[in-house]
């Protein structure tokens, strides 16, 4: 990362706090008056409050911002609406398993939307910290939806909680334990009926009621509750304030790990300090004390550069993934190469000679469009089983015919199959061709599921992972723009199998990244 980019994430970070100050200001302002009156409230009773600003997220050491965007076009997934979205994620040096659970968070946030709600028109997923003090950090994600036609947005919000001297990552809602959630859900919901704010004869939903609990120094608590979630009346989003009388008993063993570290004295000497933006008697957490995370280069994990075909990504230094769809051109491979520009995502196809002799339009598009091209022979035979001669001859007519439909003669097969030998092996080498493998197979062909598709690649992917698909079924492209939705928002960059290795040499099998025989 230059100083330059550097500067512009600062600016748009700076740009993003101030938004979402404005927007959680601007609702909470909204009819507050009338909730803070109360000056004899019983210590153990839970007040609507108004809620604080966010900490300055600027202020803070160690962050690093990661904002992504996409269309999820219409038919797509069985979509109604084409999806415009953004995700603006935080990471923070240091911390790669509160990295990885914040980006499971955002980019379960955009799946579910994507599937669930499919007349949405646009969505977006972004961040604020919640809590920074002491050793405590809390990050709080916010997703809105719109639909078209209509002026309301759905905002959910969650917060997730680390200690900047430890790994552990805690949730939110498990902060509060168990046994204790049903008398502290009626102590909230009696607060509401008092204010009426709750629609009538509602109950909360207990299961997320406690999604974004914003813990202060004092031992209490602010649960921040959406009308999303919860049948609020005339508000989008409530504060709650829940005093240390009702919190302290109520804490799980995280919560109370929690509750300890948001008073702990920061390793000092701090480098910078975190500055509440609003003014102290509405604030929720101090954030004077905390120290940062420490101003280390960032993790290679943050840094998502855009894959361009003329700038291929360094593999060595961010987490790359090569998706590859075989067996085409064939009826799914123009709808999956839409899908791929609608991305900007670069893929490899490896292509079936006389399929392609069928539609070198789309071998041309293939390339055009900035994807790689690899031999997968001529008739699909198990080279096993294929004599040398006729090894040599079903190579040179693919080579040959892709010569002449776009003027490039890969240097490199995969064998239909993957069935291999050395003597397989020896002769593809001889040819002058590289072996490409894969080391993740959704198996596509087999299990006919997009969502198949979609769960066996997330569960196999990992930098440098080969991702086998095929462009002659439906159920690898119908998968794809799901899976490179979630892939992005954890940090991956798409690269063709050329990008991923460099030179290929003839006669060597390359699985991944980092298993070459
Ligand atoms: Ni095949």
């Amino acid at each position: 990362m230059t100083h330059l980019e550097i500067r512009t994430a600062r600016t748009r970070l700076h740009a993003l706090v101030l938004a979402l100050t404005v927007a959680l200001v601007g609702l909470s302002t909204g009819g507050c008056d009338d909730a803070a009156t109360s000056s004899a409230t019983p210590a153990s009773e839970v007040e609507v409050v108004p809620i604080p600003r966010i900490a300055d997220a600027s202020a803070i050491t160690g962050l690093h911002h990661n904002a992504q965007q996409g269309t999820l076009a219409e038919g797509v997934m069985g979509r109604r609406n084409a999806l415009q979205w953004t995700s603006a994620m935080v990471a923070v040096n240091g911390h790669e398993t509160f990295n990885r659970a914040i980006a499971v968070t955002g980019a379960d946030f955009l799946a579910s939307q994507a599937t669930q709600d499919k007349e949405a028109s646009s969505y977006a997923l972004d961040w604020g910290v919640s809590v920074a003090a002491g050793k405590a950090f809390g990050v709080r994600l916010r997703s809105q939806v719109s639909h078209p036609g209509s002026p309301q947005t759905r905002v959910t919000t969650a917060t997730t909680y680390t200690v900047s001297d430890s790994d552990i990552v805690v949730p939110s809602s498990a902060i509060i334990d168990a046994t204790h959630r049903s008398d502290l859900v009626a102590a909230m919901t009696r607060a509401l009926r008092k204010a009426n704010l709750l629609e009538d004869n509602a109950t909360l939903n207990p299961d997320k009621a406690f999604n974004d609990l914003v813990l202060r120094v004092d031992g209490g608590a602010l649960a921040v509750l959406t009308s999303t979630d919860q049948p609020l009346l005339d508000r989008d989003l409530v504060g709650l304030a829940l005093p240390p009388a009702l919190v302290t008993p109520a804490l799980s063993r995280e919560g109370t790990t929690l509750m300890r570290a948001l008073a702990a004295q920061p390793d000092a000497p701090a480098q910078a300090s975190a500055q509440e933006t609003a003014p102290a008697d509405t604030a929720g957490t101090a954030g004077e004390t905390f120290a940062g995370f420490g101003s280390a280069d960032p993790a290679p994990f943050v840094e998502a550069p855009r894959p361009r075909t003329s700038e291929p990504a360094d593999c060595s230094h961010v987490r790359c993934v090569a998706l590859t769809y075989d067996d085409g051109p064939g009826d799914h491979t123009a709808r999956l190469l839409d899908i791929l520009k609608q991305y900007n995502v670069p893929a490899t196809f490896f292509v079936i000679g006389r399929h392609a002799a069928a539609h070198p339009e789309l071998v041309s598009r293939e390339v055009g469009e900035g994807h790689a091209v690899g031999i997968h022979t001529w008739s699909h035979p198990d080279l096993t089983k294929t004599s040398d001669s006729d090894i040599a001859s079903q190579i040179t007519r693919t080579s040959d015919l892709l010569a002449s439909t776009i003027s490039t003669r890969p240097p490199f097969t995969r064998p239909p199959y993957g069935a291999i030998n050395s003597r397989v092996t020896h002769a593809l080498g001889s040819l002058g061709q590289g072996i490409i493998m894969w080391d993740v197979d959704t198996e596509d062909w087999r299990n006919k599921n997009a969502q198949t598709v979609y769960d066996r690649a997330l569960a196999g992917v990992h930098p440098g992972a080969i991702i086998l698909m095929h462009d002659v079924h439906r159920w690898g492209p119908d998968a794809t723009g799901r899976l490179i939705a979630t892939l992005k928002s954890r940090g991956y960059v798409f690269v063709t199998i050329p990008q991923l290795f460099g030179d290929i040499q003839p006669g060597r099998q390359y699985f991944s990244q980092h298993e070459i025989h």
